[in-house]
C-alpha cells in the first residue's frame, strides 16, 4: 500500500552543485510497484533527528520513469535542517527511511507541448517531467530556467546534452540573475506569450512562482493547463504505521461519539455540518469506493484508510497535496490548506486529508 514506509539503500552521491546534491536510491526489489511513479512526483525522506526522532521532508524525484535507480536532489537551506544533514551526512551504502512517491505535478500527457519554469532547485521535478516528455512523448519541451549565477545552475551538462540530442524539440532559456537580474512579470511575460498553448508548470522560490503564475493567469492559461510545485517542509511526522493510526483515530471518534450523541447535538447556528453520517462515493485508480457512514467530524482520508482503500497521503497536514482530489458533488471544508490555490480551489480540487464534509452526500475522483 501507498502509506507504507521502505528502508532504501543509497547506491550513490551525486554533488550537483557546491550546495546541492543527488542522492540515487536502488529501487527495493521487492516494493517496485509501490515505487512506480509519474513524472514530477516526490518522495518523502525520513530525516533522523535527536530533537524530534525524525524530520520529515518531500523531494522531488528528478530521475525519470525507467531509470535504474530513484534519485532525488537536494540543495542547502540556509539555516535548514534536513537538507543540510542529507547534504552532509548521507553516502553511499546508507539506507534511509523513504514514504513511496506522490504528488499530482504530473502532465497529463507527455505528448502535450510544455512550457516549464524552474527556479534554483525547483529545476528537480521539472528535470523528471523534461526527460520523460523527451523520451517518452512528442511534444516540444520549452524550458526557462533562472538561477543565481552559472555555478548554481544544476544538471547544467545533462540539459546541455539534452538539447543536442533532441534539437528542435527542446529550447533551454537560462536565465541568471547575476547577468539578466531578477526575473521580472514582463520579461517572463515576452516568452510564455509565445507559447499560449502549451501546458504550464512551474516550481522554485515563493517569488519566482508567484511572478510567473501571475503572468500566466495574465495571460490566460486555463487552470487544466497551468500547475505549479510548492516546495515547503513538513512540520508533522507521516512516518509510522499511519494506517494502524487512523484505524486507531477512528475508533477513538466512534466511542466519542455514538450515534444518539450525534443526533442530540444542536446544530450551532451557520454551522454546515451534516449532523449523521455523510455518503460518499469516490474513485480512485479506477475503482468507485461507496460508503454511507463517514463521520462528519472525521477527515475523507482517515475514513477511507479505514476503510481499507489505498488512497493517497504524505504530511495529512494540508501542505504537500499528495491526497489531492476533486470534487464531483457536494462540498467539503478544509481545517488546513497550504497549497491549493484560489483556482485550484474553484476547480473542485480538495486535500483528502484536511475535507470535513457539509453536505449529506459526496462525490470526488482521484483522477
Ligand atoms: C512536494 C515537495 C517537493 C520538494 N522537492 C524538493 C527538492 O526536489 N529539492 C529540494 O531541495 N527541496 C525540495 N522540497 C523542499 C524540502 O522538502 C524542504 O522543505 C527543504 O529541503 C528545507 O528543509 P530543511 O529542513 O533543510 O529547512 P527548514 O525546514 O527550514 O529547517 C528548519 C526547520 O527544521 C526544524 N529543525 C531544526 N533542527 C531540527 C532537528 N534537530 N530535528 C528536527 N527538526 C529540526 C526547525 O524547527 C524548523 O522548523 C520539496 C518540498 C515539497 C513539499
Ligand atoms: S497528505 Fe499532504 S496535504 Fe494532505
Amino acid at each position: 500500500m501507498a502509506t507504507e514506509s521502505f528502508e532504501l539503500k543509497v547506491l550513490d552521491v551525486i554533488e550537483e552543485t557546491a550546495d546541492a546534491r543527488s542522492v540515487v536510491f536502488e529501487i527495493p526489489a521487492d516494493a517496485r510497484e509501490a515505487f512506480d511513479y509519474q513524472p514530477g512526483q516526490f518522495l518523502t525522506l525520513a530525516i533522523p533527528s535527536d530533537q524530534t526522532g525524525v524530520a520529515a521532508r518531500c523531494y522531488s524525484l528528478s530521475s525519470t520513469p525507467g531509470d535504474d535507480a530513484l534519485k532525488v536532489t537536494v540543495k542547502r537551506t540556509s539555516d535548514g535542517y534536513a537538507s543540510n544533514w542529507i547534504c552532509d551526512n548521507v553516502r553511499a551504502g546508507d539506507t534511509l527511511r523513504v514514504l513511496p512517491p506522490s504528488g499530482i505535478f504530473t502532465p497529463a500527457s507527455l505528448d502535450a507541448d510544455l512550457l516549464l519554469f524552474a527556479g534554483g532547485s525547483g529545476i528537480t521535478p521539472i528535470m523528471s517531467i523534461t526527460k520523460a516528455a523527451l523520451a517518452r512523448g512528442t511534444g516540444r519541451v520549452v524550458l526557462v530556467y533562472a538561477n543565481r549565477d552559472e555555478q548554481s545552475v544544476i544538471f547544467a551538462a545533462e540539459l546541455r546534452a539534452l538539447a543536442e540530442q533532441y534539437g528542435e524539440r527542446l529550447v533551454v532559456i537560462h536565465w541568471l540573475e547575476s547577468v539578466q537580474g531578477l526575473p521580472a512579470p514582463d520579461q517572463m511575460r515576452g516568452i510564455a506569450a509565445h507559447f499560449p498553448t502549451y501546458d504550464a508548470f512551474v516550481c522554485g522560490p515563493p517569488a519566482f512562482m508567484k511572478c510567473v503564475v501571475g503572468v500566466l493567469k495574465g495571460l490566460e492559461f486555463p487552470r487544466e493547463r497551468r500547475h505549479q510545485e510548492k516546495f515547503v517542509s513538513l512540520a508533522g511526522n507521516p512516518f509510522g504505521d499511519v494506517e494502524e493510526a487512523a484505524v486507531a483515530e477512528a475508533e477513538v471518534f466512534e466511542a466519542e461519539h455514538e450515534p444518539e450523541d450525534a443526533a442530540q447535538e444542536p446544530a450551532a447556528a451557520g454551522d454546515p455540518t451534516p449532523q449523521g453520517a455523510v455518503r460518499v462515493e469516490i474513485e480512485l485508480d479506477g475503482t468507485t469506493y461507496e460508503y454511507d457512514d463517514w463521520p462528519a467530524t472525521k477527515p475523507l482520508l482517515d475514513h477511507l484508510l479505514k476503510k481499507g482503500v489505498p488512497a493517497p497521503f504524505s504530511c495529512r497536514e494540508g501542505n504537500c497535496s499528495a491526497c489531492a482530489f476533486r470534487l464531483l458533488e457536494g462540498e467539503v471544508k478544509m481545517e488546513h490548506n497550504d497549497i491549493l490555490d484560489e483556482d485550484d480551489l474553484a476547480d473542485g480540487i480538495r486535500l483528502g486529508c484536511q475535507a470535513y464534509p457539509v453536505t449529506d452526500v459526496v462525490k470526488g475522483t482521484y483522477s
